[in-house]
């Protein structure tokens, strides 16, 4: 599964961008206005720190037209540039006119298994299905997930499914155990997936018992 990390702040992605594990980045308007910075400068920021990933930015006009010159403009900032749009009637039709120009796609604001259908016959190249949002109002968010990606494998689609609006480490379990293609989360969740009490006690015990021996990896180095 590719790993994403979901935010508009540059100096969460330079810290996670050292891990090597990070695959992508998703923002969002919220994320991008919550950074205040320029839209523009921050993604081409976050395309520069992680070379070669899949950076979304989404467009914000609700009309075809004006989506339109939005995407074009956004695309053109950066070939690692994927227009992120919203599952509205004019979004879908962006999305066939961008996979016909061959812009890739995020299509956002996904919770069923039939808006995401639109979405991948009309070729996005990503499909974003929140599940956050969906288990705040006593839902279960990864249904659709799952559903989504039994469609897409089953009629041969090719989108990915990411997994959005994740909230905590359960949400990237059940995203693995579901086969999502990739999950997008806030960097907050991201260095919580490090975390094992097991993992503090264990390596705090070898140290000691390393201490206490008086032992160096470096002793004898350097002699011939
Ligand atoms: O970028 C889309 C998504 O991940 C938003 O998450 O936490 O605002 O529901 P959230």
């Amino acid at each position: 599964m590719k790993l994403f990390l979901d935010t508009g702040d540059v100096e969460e992605v330079k810290k996670a961008a050292e891990w090597g594990v990070i695959d992508g980045v998703t923002t969002n308007p919220t994320l991008i206005a919550k950074s205040g910075k320029g839209f523009r400068e921050t993604v081409l920021k976050i395309c520069e720190l992680v070379p070669g990933g899949a950076i979304s930015a989404e467009v914000v006009a609700t009309d075809y037209d004006t989506m339109l010159k939005e995407a074009l403009e956004i695309a053109s900032w950066h070939d690692q540039i994927v227009v992120k749009v919203p599952l509205i009637e004019p979004g879908v039709r962006l999305v066939s006119t961008l996979t016909e120009r061959g812009i890739r796609t995020n299509v956002t604001l996904v919770f069923t298994v039939t808006q995401a259908m639109l979405a991948a016959k009309a070729g996005a190249t990503f499909i974003s299905n929140f599940v956050g949002r969906v288990d705040d109002i006593s839902g279960d968010g990864m249904e659709a997930v799952a559903a989504t990606v039994e469609m897409v494998e089953s009629y041969g689609f090719e989108s990915e499914v990411l997994v959005a609006s994740v909230r905590h480490p359960q949400h990237v379990v059940q995203a693995l155990a579901v086969r999502a293609h990739i999950a997008t989360m806030p960097f907050g969740v991201i260095q919580q997936l490090f975390k094992h009490p097991l993992t503090d006690s264990g390596l705090k015990r070898f140290l000691d018992d390393w201490n206490k021996a008086g032992l160096s990896i470096f002793e004898g180095a350097g002699v011939a």
